[in-house]
């Protein structure tokens, strides 16, 4: 590490001093977000750590993560090359993997086109805007039947376990054109696993920067490798129908429509794109992963913070009662009309932060940030829950407070800060389903809240303190719903 040569006019990266062999894991802890929000106090908003024997730039401050990010996207895009990274999607996922830049480039493209075509397409009722907004009026409706019956039999439920298979058919939908029942055993253990999923992703867990502790035996790691292997049997079955019963003149959904990219491909001899069908084809894990786990968590979250302040559940109520009332439900349309929800999602996006760090990402090249000499293929974590933590940027930044994005009057959102939260990333690797899962945290909790009040067991307190992780997960908790006045569940 010392043999680098800085060039000159630039300095080394300050940092804590690493112990040899594991670097600084110890001071790492088990809550990185924390322990490296904690450091720039004394090393600033660029600084250095050593996990193992690999140097890691922490970078924090809104001002150098738009400096990193957005003015010098280019260097800052890449990703590291992590052991973990190997497992997921056999080292092929598009998120994860080291694909060099032409073939990420072209792979992202084109699950970008492929969402915003089969999210905008219509739907098959025509009763719905789009069909995103279909197969979430759809499952929304389900899954508070779905309550009511658990209510029925068990006086209780964990949000989590039901919202995840909710959140998970809305994306089945788009990529594979049907949906699983909340009794499917396979996708009900499949996306409740995610939280072990996220647990060995998120930056900075040891085995990653470590070698010797991959040959040690590990309960986290065989679990992670078991969940993969799960995860793309069960997607691999659903690609291998789609080709069975594919038809190019009738492309159902984003399978269809990326076997039809290798086919079309395969007629185009002037074609210059080395992108293997598989790596093609295998868009589609990562659009169902990425899909169902982040929003999800989002859900479960503003679910369990409805219930921590019920002051505020009933405000949201009022205000959709207001607005929209109870003759029809709500639509994607009306989110401009819902301030205070959209108010009560930016605050649950900043205060939980439940996606504390990006992906990691790599540098592409020498380069510079704030005077620091930043070297090719180091590995950068860009700590979000830092910036959405910030007391520079935010008043009282630990408090819970959805107020803090209206006007004065409570009419209208301030857009300059809503933009200051830090959750889908920025830049070259920004999210691609930002717009989806915004439309889809919105549309699920204004359905939910015109139809159901929630609240906790009386007696029990909720914890509220997150597990890391890739997206951070609040402990398994049981609650209760009781039904908003005239949406009373028929008795059949
Ligand atoms: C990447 C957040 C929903 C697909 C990311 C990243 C974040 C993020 C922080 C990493 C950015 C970086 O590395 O700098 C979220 C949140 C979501 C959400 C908070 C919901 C509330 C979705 C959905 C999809 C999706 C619904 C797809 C259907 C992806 C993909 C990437 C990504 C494919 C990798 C992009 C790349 O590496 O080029 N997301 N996401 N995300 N997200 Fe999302």
């Amino acid at each position: 590490l010392n043999r680098i040569k800085i060039p000159d006019g630039l300095q080394k990266l300050p940092g804590p001093k690493p112990f040899p062999i594991i670097g600084n894991v110890l001071e790492l802890g088990n809550n990185p977000h924390l322990s490296l929000t904690e450091m720039t106090k004394t090393y600033g908003p660029v600084f250095q750590i050593q996990i193992g024997m690999r140097p890691v730039v922490v970078l924090s401050g809104n001002d150098v993560i738009r400096q990193a990010l957005l003015k010098q996207g280019e260097e800052f895009a890449g990703r590291p090359d992590m052991h973990s990274s190997k497992f997921i999607s056999d080292g092929k996922s598009l998120a994860f993997s080291t694909d060099q830049v032409g073939v990420w480039r072209a792979r992202r493209k084109l699950a970008l086109s492929a969402l915003r075509t089969f999210s905008t397409v219509q739907g098959k009722s025509g009763e719905y805007a789009c069909a995103l907004e279909e197969h979430i009026s759809n499952e929304g409706l389900y899954l508070i039947q779905r309550l009511h019956n658990v209510m029925k039999s068990d006086g209780s439920f964990d949000p989590f376990r039901h919202i995840v298979v909710s959140v998970a058919n809305v994306i089945c939908g788009i990529c594979f054109g049907r949906r699983h029942s909340h009794d499917d055993d396979e996708l009900v253990r499949l996306v409740n696993m995610s939280d072990e999923f996220g647990k060995i992703v998120g930056s900075g867990n040891p085995s990653d920067f470590i070698p010797f502790l991959r040959v040690l035996p590990s309960t986290t790691m065989k679990k992670f490798i078991d969940i993969n292997k799960r995860f793309g049997k069960f997607m691999q079955k659903l690609v291998s129908e789609h080709y069975e019963t594919f038809d190019k003149n009738n492309i159902r959904d984003i399978t269809d429509s990326l076997i039809n990219h290798c086919e079309d491909r395969k007629l185009d001899e002037n074609s210059n794109l080395q992108v293997s069908d598989e790596k093609i084809v295998g868009i589609v894990n990562d659009l169902f992963g990425a899909g169902f786990d982040t929003i999800s968590t989002a859900l479960s979250w503003s679910v369990v913070y409805l219930v921590a302040y019920p002051e505020m559940q009933v405000r949201l109520q009022k205000e959709l009662n207001e607005k929209i009332g109870t003759d029809r439900t709500p639509r994607l349309s009306d989110r401009t009309e819902l301030p205070l929800l959209e108010a009560f999602i930016l605050e649950i996006f900043r205060h939980s932060s439940f996606l504390p760090f990006t992906i990691p990402h790599c540098t592409s090249r020498d380069t510079s940030l704030n005077g620091y000499f930043i070297p090719k293929d180091t590995c950068v974590f860009v700590n979000q829950w830092q910036v959405n933590h910030d007391s520079e940027l935010w008043k009282d930044p630990y408090s819970f407070n959805p107020d803090r994005f209206l006007s004065a009057d409570g009419t209208e959102l301030n857009k300059a800060d809503a933009e200051m939260v830090l959750v889908f990333g920025l830049g070259k690797r920004r999210c691609i389903g930002e717009s989806i899962g915004r439309a889809e945290v919105f549309l699920f909790l204004a359905i939910l809240l015109q139809r159901l009040s929630f609240s906790g067991i009386p007696g029990e307190t909720l914890d509220l303190t997150p597990e890391y992780g890739l997206t951070m997960k609040h402990k398994r908790c049981l609650l209760r719903v009781t039904p908003q006045p005239g949406f009373e569940p028929q008795t059949t």
